[in-house]
């Protein structure tokens, strides 16, 4: 074969010199290594490789002399004796018998085959590349019977040297039998024996079954495909064989020759465990053997490939042999056999395969020696390989490291989808992400991908106190497998890091406020400020009276330290001890993560407490001249005294349920009213009031509770939560005496109100008599603000009249109400006032005229609460200021602050009826 090889190659280089470019078929000199042949058994063997026609269509053209057979064609491969398939490598192989058809057969001893191996990048096979091919092969001696199972044919050729039927000398035979070869084949009959029944054909006939039948100088054989009508499937030593059943018949004259031309192959015989490949074919296959108890086995022998393996065990190859069995295990991937990756149903998974022969030769009476070849490749099933997400991300790097494997080397990433965007791996490298095929020492292969944490793609969140989730979501598109199947991979992978720096609160007092101080990096980024359970803005800062400013990196926070908000941890006669909670929520979940407190002690002589529980605290300030004995002030309820007190000051402690507190609803607030009185030493001690020598001294002490606020959690500092006010109160105190004080503090409000006489406002009715008024004539009502500067103005929010002086007597009869004349009960008239000898401030004062044509009492009093304001007519150019119509509804922010608050009470006026009247004449008269 060598030398035809190289022969050709000088023919070759001929061809080529004459035949460039003209574009008719091309002799080429073949690529080294493309083409490799070998002799093997009673078979042509050629291999063509795999790197070589990788994107190209094969033909392989059988040439005897004008006849040409095309392959392939699964049709002519089975009848003429041809394999064309392809091994574990992807190698194209072909066989073919040497009793196959075109092959040139000289005396039994010499086959050759000319092919021309042609090979096109295009389908329909334009302008192909073409290699000739002489395979030669000596084949000498041959067996008896030869059998060949082939993977999609079984063959028997037996030597017409007949077996011995007697001991008669076949001398006189053998000149006859060279004519055999002459004989037209048609003389021969072919008997089938089917479960069916028996079947004679001539070779014409047979042809038509699928058959292949003829005679060569010293043998017939029988070519049939594995599924005949003919052909019949049993068990033998639990391998299922696939017979067909014949006698060759020749007939002449006074010759008749019968041969035995039954074939039997191994259709099954293949086991698989998670680890081995298990083969196995009867030792006696008992169609091809009549005499049992003749049979010897002589030899087995396998091989991997086309190749014979002298030594298996040395491959780990396992090959065994008994009386029943001929059996070969190899171990999944063991040499010579070949993983492939593949996708079943959306799984990623692999088969290994293995091309193996087993060739056993026995003997036995009838036939003396049989060969028997078994061709066999072999492929495990669907082996499930989910692979596995490996996350070899080290936090500190802020880099996802992440490898998705294993999987056999035939296996490459195409796209990336990370974050839904898909990408080509160009693409994802242009982003910085880097992606690299990492071998392992098995063999396999995984992908490795690397991403930063703060590329855009990867989702970020924030989570727990200071951390993030950095989250990368990648959709691997894969191709798989010799056949390119795309398969796709999804990876989660998380990682959460502590990489959020939580802002450090400092803070500092002074005299009356405290402040808080943030860096304001990030902090609105992920969180927000909250004070309870109200926000923090400079809206909400301003209407509680808070101070907020902030330069580029923090933020300063100003609380007054009797502003709402403030938790009051002790209240006592030497000290408040406040704290302000400044609350870090995270702006998605709300969740608190952070608290800033500051605590502060601050040190006041007059104030008004109001707990959330409902204890009302006050210290109240002696103010009188002559001095009173503090000790003997009292609360409405007189058995309430002082619980503390030193000469200038008083310390009241009571819950607003207790000591004769009077509670009223009004607008948003819950409104506590007491009163901290002195009793005046009076003289005598019984009898009716004559002399005394004790100022007078009252103070009206208020508690607002805003019923809008609902939550608080100053409540649990003060352990059991009262069922009284859900929220914290602010207190004024009204000092309701009119003997100027000394230096006010800001809690209280010193206002005072009159009735006169006329509608010049000038003379009110006198001190200690009791005025009387006709019902038709106006109620004149002056309110004054005394001691405040003379920007600030005051405004009567509601007013109304009642029988009782009491704060919230029912039967009310409504004149104001929300800073404007109510005029449902009666008429209502604000009265302007200038500037005059005792009205300094015109802004201080509030006159209103009240006619309440049927009001049913005979004794009034007056009640307002009022609001002190930076005036806003300053600022709208001293326009003519009603009270209604501007200025009250204008700035609603400082409604809230307590300083602003204040009520007063007027009376009594006795009310004179016309029936009074009446009475009155009949009684003078
Ligand atoms: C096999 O048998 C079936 C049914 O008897 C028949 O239709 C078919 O033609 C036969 N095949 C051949 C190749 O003779
Ligand atoms: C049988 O063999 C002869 C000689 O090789 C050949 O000419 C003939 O075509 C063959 N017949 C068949 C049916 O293959
Ligand atoms: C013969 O070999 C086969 C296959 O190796 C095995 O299954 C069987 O058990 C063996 N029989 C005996 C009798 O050893
Ligand atoms: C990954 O991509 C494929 C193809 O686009 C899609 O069918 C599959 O649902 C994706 N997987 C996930 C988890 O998104
Ligand atoms: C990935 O690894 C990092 C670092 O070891 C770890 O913090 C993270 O939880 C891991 N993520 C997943 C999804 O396993
Ligand atoms: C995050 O918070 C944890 C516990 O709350 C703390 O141990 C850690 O030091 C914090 N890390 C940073 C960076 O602030
Ligand atoms: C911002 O205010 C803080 C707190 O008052 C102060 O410490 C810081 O120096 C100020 N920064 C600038 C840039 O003014």
């Amino acid at each position: 074969m060598v030398d035809v090889e190289k022969w050709l190659c000088r023919i070759m280089l001929l061809f080529l010199s004459f035949h460039s470019g003209t574009g008719g078929t091309q002799l080429t000199l073949t690529p080294p290594g493309f083409i490799e042949t070998a002799c093997f058994n009673s078979m042509f063997w050629m291999k063509l490789d795999e790197s070589f026609l990788q994107k190209k269509y094969l033909r392989i053209e059988i040439i005897n002399h004008a006849v040409v057979t095309v392959l392939p064609d699964k049709e002519v491969e089975t009848r003429c004796g041809y394999v064309l398939s392809e091994d574990v490598w992807g190698n194209r192989i072909f066989r073919a018998s040497f009793l196959g058809c075109h092959v040139t057969n000289e005396r039994d001893e010499r086959f050759t085959l000319t092919l021309n191996i042609k090979v096109s990048s295009f389908e329909d096979m334009r302008a192909p590349m073409t290699y000739q091919r002489v395979l030669s092969c000596p084949y000498f001696p041959w067996a008896p019977r030869e059998i060949v199972c082939e993977e999609n044919y079984m063959e028997v050729s037996v030597k017409t040297d007949v077996p011995v039927i007697s001991d008669v000398e076949t001398e006189d035979w053998m000149p006859a039998l060279p004519e055999t070869e002459k004989v037209a084949y048609q003389v021969w009959q072919l008997i089938f024996y089917s479960p069916s029944g028996r079947k004679t054909t001539v070779v014409s006939d047979a042809s038509k079954l699928g058959y292949s039948f003829n005679n060569t100088l010293t043998r017939v054989f029988l070519r049939s495909p594995y599924s005949t009508n003919e052909s019949e499937h049993s068990v033998a030593n639990g391998v299922t064989m696939s017979t067909v059943s014949s006698t060759s018949m020749y007939k002449q004259r006074w010759l008749l020759l019968l041969i035995d031309t039954t074939v039997s192959c191994p259709a099954d015989g293949t086991s698989f465990t998670d680890t081995v490949i298990r083969w196995t074919v009867p030792t006696m296959i008992p169609r091809l053997v009549l005499q049992a108890h003749t049979f010897t086995s002589l030899n087995v022998s396998m091989g991997v490939g086309g190749k014979r393996i002298e030594n298996p065990e040395k491959f780990n190859y396992v090959l065994e042999n008994n009386h029943t069995h001929v059996g070969i295990t190899i171990p999944i991937g063991a040499f010579g056999g070949r993983f492939k990756s593949t996708v079943s149903n959306g799984i990623y998974g692999m088969t290994w395969s293995i091309d193996l022969f087993l060739e056993h030769t026995w003997s036995d009476t009838d036939w003396q020696l049989t060969k028997y070849t078994v061709i066999k490749p072999i492929t495990t099933p669907f082996m499930p390989q989910i692979p596995t997400v490996v996350n070899n991300t080290i936090p500190e790097t802020r880099v996802f490291d992440v490898m998705l494997g294993v999987f056999l080397p035939d296996v490459t990433l195409v796209i990336l989808t990370i974050g839904g965007i898909p990408l080509t791996l160009k693409e994802a490298e242009q982003k910085n992400y880097k992606i690299s095929d990492t071998p392992f020492p098995t063999g396999m292969k995984g992908f490795k991908l690397e991403v930063p944490f703060d590329d855009p793609i990867v989702q970020k969140e924030y989570v727990n106190k200071n951390e993030t989730k950095y989250n990368l979501r990648v959709n691997y598109t894969l191709n798989v497998g010799p056949e390119k199947k795309l398969y796709h991979h999804f990876a989660d992978i998380e990682c959460i890091i502590a990489d959020i720096v939580l802002p450090e609160g400092t803070g500092y007092c002074d005299k009356a406020n405290m402040y808080l101080v943030l860096p304001t990096k990030d902090i609105y980024k992920y969180w927000s400020l909250h004070v309870g359970n109200r926000p923090l803005n400079q809206a909400t800062a301003f209407a509680d009276g808070y101070f907020l400013t902030a330069n580029d990196t923090h933020l300063v926070l100003q609380v007054p330290v009797f502003a709402p908000g403030i938790i009051y941890e002790e209240v006592s006669f030497e000290r408040i001890q406040a704290r302000f909670d400044l609350t870090l929520k995270k702006i998605i979940t709300m969740e608190t993560v952070n608290v800033f407190s500051i605590r502060c002690s601050f040190y006041f002589l007059e104030f008004v407490v109001c707990y959330p529980n409902g204890i009302m605290t006050v210290s109240a300030v002696m103010k009188t001249v002559p001095s009173i004995d503090m000790s003997k002030t009292r609360l409405k309820d007189r058995t309430c005294k002082p619980k503390e007190f030193t000469k200038e000051r008083a310390f009241f402690q009571f819950h607003v349920s207790t000591c004769g507190t009077l509670v009223k609803f009004e607008g948003d607030h819950l409104i506590y009213e007491n009163e901290i009185s002195f009793e005046r030493g009076i003289l005598p001690v019984q009898g009716p009031p004559t002399i005394t020598r004790d100022p007078e001294y009252r103070l009206t002490v208020f508690c607002y509770y805003s019923f809008k606020e609902t939550l608080t959690q100053r409540a649990t500092i003060f352990g059991s939560a009262s069922e009284i006010p859900q929220s914290s109160g602010f207190g004024p105190i009204m000092t309701r005496s009119n003997i100027a004080g000394h230096r006010r503090v800001r809690q209280a409000l010193n206002v005072m109100a009159n009735i006169f006489t006329d509608e010049s406002f000038t003379e009110t009715y006198g001190k200690h008599s009791v005025p009387s008024i006709y019902l038709w004539e106006p109620m004149l009502l002056e309110v004054q603000l005394k001691d405040e500067a003379p920007g600030m103005e005051l405004y009567l929010d509601n007013c109304w009249i009642t029988e009782s002086e009491e704060f919230n007597s029912i039967s009310q009869w409504k004149f104001i109400a929300n800073g404007c004349e109510d005029q449902t009960n009666g008429f209502v008239n604000f009265y302007s006032v200038l500037k005059s000898d005792r009205v300094k401030y015109p802004k201080h004062f509030k006159r209103v005229g009240v006619h309440i044509l049927n009001l049913p009492l005979r004794k009034v009093y007056f009640h307002c609460t009022v609001t002190v304001n930076i005036s806003p007519c300053v600022s709208l150019n001293s326009l003519p200021c009603k009270q209604c119509g501007f200025g009250r509804k204008l700035d609603q922010h400082s409604e809230t602050l307590p300083i602003n608050h204040g009520y007063v009470v007027a009376g009594p006026i006795l009310i004179l009826h016309p029936d009074q009247i009446k009475e009155m004449a009949t009684h003078k008269s």
